[in-house]
């Protein structure tokens, strides 16, 4: 089995198929999040009494947190229709002036990494958050005149993995903008558990502890370990996922009791023997572990800074004394790399 699936943020075309039928229909259903839960709650029912769409939200957070979730979710408790896009899925200015005016009173228009809208494509959008208009542009040079026209009332949800990359005047226009958190491992075996049930497994309390323990906060992760130990528990126990068969199916796939994988072994390792505990500047790290910046950045670091691993210094990242006796008691269970 290949452990840089595990925590890769590219979703599978298997993946969408039962992240689908994973994915929670009602905020009540929705596990974990409690304050950003009660928030949302608050205002889209204070929005529905006063019958108006929900001022625009912005999601921020890593990857496989639910964002894409609740953006489902919220058209389903406001009662809309949600049309979906990309950043990079609009190309020009009039890709997304062409999915504005479709837009029906109330929609959705959720678009995903919003971060890599360009700026031309962007420009479009301020009108239209703030007036619901689009200002179009004709003719050019001195002869050239703006027309203003009108486009429904609608609610755009903008998702991001890095909301540094968003450019201010986009920023202040989200009403509403909320971090999606890592989750603890109590929430994250509720999710197991009720995934399982979903999938037809049979996993035990102890079982799905172990499972959340190794899902790095992530539930995206905590379904992904769940499927492939089903698939070792099938072949080689009795096909219930017990704490044994759960542990032994971490071995399997290189994924450690807190879910670390080979990728993380070796940046860790890297910063041990290679650079003295860091700091090491991050392009410099990339080029040693042979790993794109960006996928350290966004995926990597995250999780190891989240659980006191790694810092990130003005000089560069260092590793923290937590790593130095990670490493000792893992070298016997583990694989590790050799440098
Ligand atoms: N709070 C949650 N409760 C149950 N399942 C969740 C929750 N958050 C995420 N998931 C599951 O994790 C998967 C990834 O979530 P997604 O919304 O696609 O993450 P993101 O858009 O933040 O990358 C979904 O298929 C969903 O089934
Ligand atoms: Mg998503």
């Amino acid at each position: 089995m290949d452990s840089e699936r595990i925590v890769a943020s590219k979703v599978t075309g298997e993946e969408v198929q039962y992240e689908g039928s994973l994915r929670p229909q009602r905020l009540s259903q929705f596990i974990g999040q409690d304050r950003l839960k009660e928030k949302l709650e608050i205002y889209i029912r204070a929005a529905l009494q006063r019958k108006e769409p929900l001022d625009h939200v912005l999601l921020h957070g890593p990857p496989g947190l639910g964002k894409t979730t609740l953006a489902f979710i919220i058209a389903r408790e406001m009662g809309v229709n949600i049309k979906v896009t990309s950043g990079p899925a609009v190309e020009r200015p009039g890709d997304l002036a062409a999915l504005l005016t479709a837009l029906a009173p109330g929609d959705i228009l959720f678009i995903d990494e919003i971060h890599r809208l360009q700026r031309s494509v962007e420009e479009i959008l301020y009108p239209a958050l703030e007036d619901f208009a689009l200002d179009i542009i004709i003719g050019k040079g001195p002869a050239a005149r703006t027309l203003r026209l009108d486009i429904s009332p609608f609610t755009l949800i903008g998702a991001t993995t890095r909301a540094g990359a968003i450019s201010s005047p986009l920023r202040d226009r989200f009403g509403i903008a909320e971090r999606v958190e890592y989750y603890d491992h109590v929430a994250l075996g509720e999710i197991i558990i009720r995934s399982a049930a979903l999938l037809n497994v049979i996993v035990d309390f102890t079982g799905a502890e172990k499972l959340a323990l190794a899902a790095r906060g992530t539930p995206r992760i905590a379904n992904r370990l769940l499927k492939r130990v089903r698939d070792y528990a099938q072949i080689k126990a009795g096909g219930a996922i017990t704490p044994d068969v759960a542990g032994a199916a971490l071995v399997v796939m290189d994924v450690d009791p807190i879910g670390l994988d080979r990728t993380d072994y070796l940046l860790m390792q890297t910063i041990v023997h290679k650079f003295a505990g860091g700091p090491v500047g991050l392009e410099t790290l990339a080029a040693a572990i042979n790993e794109e910046s960006n996928t350290i950045e966004e995926i990597y670091e995250p999780y190891l800074m989240k659980i006191g691993f790694l810092k990130r210094t003005a000089r560069g990242r260092v590793v923290t004394e937590k790593v130095y006796a990670h490493l000792k008691i893992s070298s016997d269970n583990y694989r590790q790399q050799t440098l």
